[in-house]
């Protein structure tokens, strides 16, 4: 099958150096985006999503949807989806090579079909990232599940009710537990599960959808209905677009207010920035001001886990925030296995940083100067732009198709903070 969306590989060119100033408006969530356009697959009644950015994940998704049958209005920041059509249940290969999430249509076709067939994920530039907690929630459901072709194909009678405690604590598994719970008429209980505001988001569309899913600490009790109903949602904002405007407003000694965040989303990224010798300011729930008063980046001490511990998304970017601090900080990522690419990019404009095992120790140093970098994977690609708006001189980020799977215009809204940052195709 041949894709119809054509991804061109273009570049951001980035001239270092100006303070970012004046307000941006943080788009909704991508990560709440993908779930919830995935649960529309659970009923044949329309749904409405409002706040959904604008981002090749979500085009993807669309993408993914249509083929499967459904009729979706793509309007600006809005989708519109009846599923009620949906006559397949194959998420095709080349989908899912493209976005590791379409994964998340597995739970809710089998659900809805009884069966499943989509293309087996394969490892991803920052890790393995196996999906076998997600297939052994299908497997205690009574899912027979097998590998073909590269195809994994799940198919049982009906589905029966789940207690489960998961091995690792996994976002997307969570999620396509959930979904496929949501079902199920009998409780079901899984244990160990993820909290993130992004399976929380997921968790209120389920409800009114029509399931009872009560949640205390780690441990979710669901109660599902055999015909769920549509729903009208607004998607969170997004807290890693607004983590990393955050460090963008420090790191660049700015000062700038993000609009549209979920400031009781962004605790330990807002502790950290703070840790570094940030100034922040709160105005009510929505909004958060960084600036700083010219002082120096102090260093830290970060170690990645599940929400609400410090997110592996915000990794990288604090990473370069380091780069520049006055001494030496360490990062050690527990998440995922392979998520340093950056450091040797970063080492190009640079940085003093080496690697041991888990951990990365970063040596702040006085100034970093603008190279040409590449993408690796998204929150890698925008350490790179952060790194380029402080750096001497130009910087070349290159093949930014990746941010642009994860950051609504993050060109355009830099700009408009004063940034000198345009985009070309790749060697113009
Ligand atoms: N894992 C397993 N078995 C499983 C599932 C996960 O061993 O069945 C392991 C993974 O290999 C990994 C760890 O558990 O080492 C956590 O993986 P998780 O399943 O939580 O990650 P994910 O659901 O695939 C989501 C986000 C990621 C984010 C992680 C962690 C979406 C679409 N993706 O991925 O977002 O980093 O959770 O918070 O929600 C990004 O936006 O840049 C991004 C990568």
């Amino acid at each position: 099958m041949i894709s119809t969306t054509s991804y061109t590989s273009e570049s951001l060119i980035i001239e270092g150096g100006f303070k970012l100033k004046g307000k941006v408006r943080i788009s909704g969530s991508k990560n709440a985006s993908l779930p919830i356009i995935m649960s529309t697959l659970l009923t044949k009644e329309t749904c409405h999503i409002e706040d959904v950015p604008d981002l090749l994940d979500v085009k993807n998704s669309v993408e993914l949807l249509r083929l499967l049958g459904a009729q979706v209005i793509q309007g600006p920041n809005f989708l519109t989806i009846d599923a009620s059509k949906v006559n397949s249940y194959i998420a095709p290969d080349y989908l899912v090579r493209r976005m590791r999430a379409s994964v998340l249509a597995m739970g809710p076709l089998l659900a809805r079909f009884k069966k499943a067939v989509v293309a087996m994920p394969g490892g991803c530039s920052i890790g393995v990232r196996a999906i076998d907690q997600h297939l052994k929630v299908f497997e205690k459901a009574g899912a027979h599940i097998k590998v073909q072709h590269g195809y994994i194909h799940l198919e049982l009678k009906d589905i029966k009710p789940v207690e489960y405690t998961f091995e690792v604590v996994t976002v997307t598994g969570t999620e396509n537990a959930l979904m496929f719970l949501s079902m199920c008429e009998k409780r079901s209980i899984l244990r160990n599960i993820a909290i993130e505001p992004e399976v929380m988001d997921l968790i209120e569309v389920l409800r009114k959808m029509g399931a009872s899913i009560q949640v205390e600490g780690r441990t979710a009790i669901i109660r599902g209905c055999s015909e769920l109903g549509g729903f009208t949602h607004r998607v969170i904002p997004d807290r890693i677009e607004a983590g990393t405007f955050l460090v963008a407003g420090f790191m660049t000694k700015g000062d700038i207010e993000l609009e549209n965040v979920r400031v009781d989303h962004l605790g330990s990224v807002i502790e950290k920035l703070k840790e570094a010798g940030a100034h922040i300011e709160v105005y009510g729930t929505d909004r958060i001001r960084v600036y700083s008063k010219g002082n120096g980046i102090k260093p830290l001490s970060i170690s990645t886990s599940e929400y609400p511990g410090f997110p592996t998304d915000m990794q990288a970017q604090f990473m370069a925030m380091c780069c520049l601090a006055d001494g030496w900080s360490d990062i050690t990522e527990n998440i995922f296995e392979n998520r340093f690419q950056h450091v040797a990019e970063l080492k190009r404009m640079g940085a003093d940083i080496y690697v041991k095992g888990r951990t990365a120790f970063i040596r702040g140093v006085e100034k970093l100067t603008g190279a040409e970098v590449f993408s690796t994977d998204l929150r890698a690609s925008a350490s790179l732009v952060l790194a380029g708006l402080v750096a001497e001189g130009k910087t070349i980020v290159r093949d930014i198709y990746h941010l642009d799977r994860g950051y609504e215009r993050l060109d355009e809204k830099l700009r408009n903070l004063g940034a000198l940052i345009e985009r070309k195709a790749s060697y113009e």
